[in-house]
C-alpha cells in the first residue's frame, strides 16, 4: 500500500497548506477540528496541536451515524479526560449540529469573559473548521450555512475575500475549511483511512484491504456483519481471511469462468458494504488501544 503515499500530499504542496492555514489562523479564536467517528486516531492531522499552538479547539466526531456509540461516547471522555470538548455529530442528518454554537461558547467563555471584563460589550468570537479530506468539512459548512443564511460581509481587519456565517449571536464561522494531511506515512493509518474509503481505491491493492478488514471484522464481530454473510456456524477467528474473503465472494454467487471466486468482486462489495455502515457501525480505532 505504499502507492497510497504518494497521493494527494507533496512536500510543496504541504508547506502551501501550512503556510494558508497559518494564515487563517491568525484571523479566528478557535479551532472545530473535525474527526471520522469511526477512525478518530487515523483522521487526525498530526501536526495540528503545533499548527494551531494554544488555541481553544472543539472536536467534532463526524459521521456518527455510521460509528458505535459506545466507542463514541468513550472517545468523548477520553477528551474530556484531557481537557478537550468533543461532540458526535452527523453532517449528512445534521444531527447534534444544534449544539455546535452553545458547544463553542463554553469553550470560548473563558476568553470571552476576559474581553467582558475589559469593557467590551459583545464580543464575538470567530472560529474556523479543519480536518482532512472526506471528513465531512464541506457537509458541515453546508448545513450550517443553511441553517444560519446571513454571510457577513469583511469587517475592518479582516483580509479581503474571507467569507464568515453568523452562527449564533457571538459566533462567526470562517467558510473556507483548512484541509489537513493525514499521518499518511503510517501504514495502519493508510489502511484505516482506505478502510472508509478516505482513500481512493485506484492506488490500493483492494483484495489485501478487504483481507485487512476481515482480520479486523474477525475479532470484533458486528452482528451485522455475522448476519448479511450469514456466518453464524463458522469459526470466524480460526478462519483466514483470505479464505473468508473466498467464502464471502461463493456466498454472493461471484463466480468468474471456470467456477472460480472473483476475490476481486468480492472484495469491492466488502469494502463498499463497510463503508455504507451495512455491516454495522463500526468503529475501528478504541481510545487507549489507539490503533488496533
Ligand atoms: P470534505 O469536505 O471534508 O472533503 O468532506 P465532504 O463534506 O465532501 O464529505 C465527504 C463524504 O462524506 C460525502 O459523501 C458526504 O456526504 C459524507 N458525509 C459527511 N458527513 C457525513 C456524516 O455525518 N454521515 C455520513 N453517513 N456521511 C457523511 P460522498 O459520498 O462523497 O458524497 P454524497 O454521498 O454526499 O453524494
Amino acid at each position: 500500500m505504499s502507492e497510497m503515499q504518494t497521493i494527494q500530499w507533496f512536500p510543496g504542496h504541504m508547506t502551501k497548506t501550512k503556510r494558508q492555514i497559518q494564515a487563517s489562523l491568525k484571523l479566528v479564536d478557535a479551532v472545530a477540528e473535525i474527526i471520522d467517528a469511526r477512525i478518530p486516531v487515523s483522521s487526525r492531522n498530526p501536526d495540528l496541536n503545533h499548527l494551531i499552538q494554544n488555541k481553544p479547539r472543539v472536536i467534532l466526531m463526524n459521521k456518527c451515524d455510521m460509528a458505535n456509540q459506545t466507542a463514541t461516547k468513550m472517545w468523548i471522555d477520553y477528551y474530556a479526560k484531557q481537557g478537550i470538548t468533543a461532540i458526535a455529530v452527523d453532517c449528512k442528518s445534521g444531527r447534534n449540529l444544534n449544539k455546535f454554537p452553545a458547544v463553542v461558547d463554553a469553550v470560548m467563555k473563558k476568553k470571552i469573559d476576559r474581553l467582558k471584563a475589559k469593557g467590551m460589550k459583545n464580543p464575538t468570537m470567530r472560529i474556523m473548521i479543519v480536518g482532512i479530506p472526506n471528513v465531512g468539512k464541506s457537509s458541515f459548512i453546508n448545513k450550517i450555512a443553511k441553517q444560519n443564511r446571513a454571510k457577513v460581509e469583511d469587517r475592518p481587519g479582516v483580509t479581503r475575500g474571507n467569507q464568515w456565517f453568523t452562527i449564533s449571536k457571538n459566533l462567526e464561522m470562517l467558510d473556507t475549511p483548512g484541509v489537513l494531511w493525514p499521518k499518511f506515512d503510517d501504514k495502519v493509518v493508510g489502511e484505516h483511512l482506505a478502510f472508509t474509503g478516505a482513500v481512493k481505491d485506484q492506488v490500493i491493492d483492494i483484495e489485501l484491504l478487504a483481507v485487512r478488514l476481515l482480520d479486523f471484522l474477525k475479532k470484533l464481530k458486528p452482528a451485522e456483519f455475522i448476519e448479511r454473510f450469514k456466518l453464524t456456524d463458522l469459526d470466524l477467528e480460526n478462519t483466514d481471511s483470505y479464505d473468508l474473503l473466498q467464502l464471502i465472494g461463493k456466498k454472493r454467487g461471484m463466480l468468474i469462468s471456470g467456477g472460480e471466486i472473483d476475490t476481486e468482486r468480492a472484495a469491492i462489495m466488502l469494502l463498499d458494504e463497510f463503508r455504507a455502515a451495512k455491516l454495522g457501525r463500526v468503529t475501528v480505532e478504541m481510545p487507549n488501544g489507539a490503533l488496533k
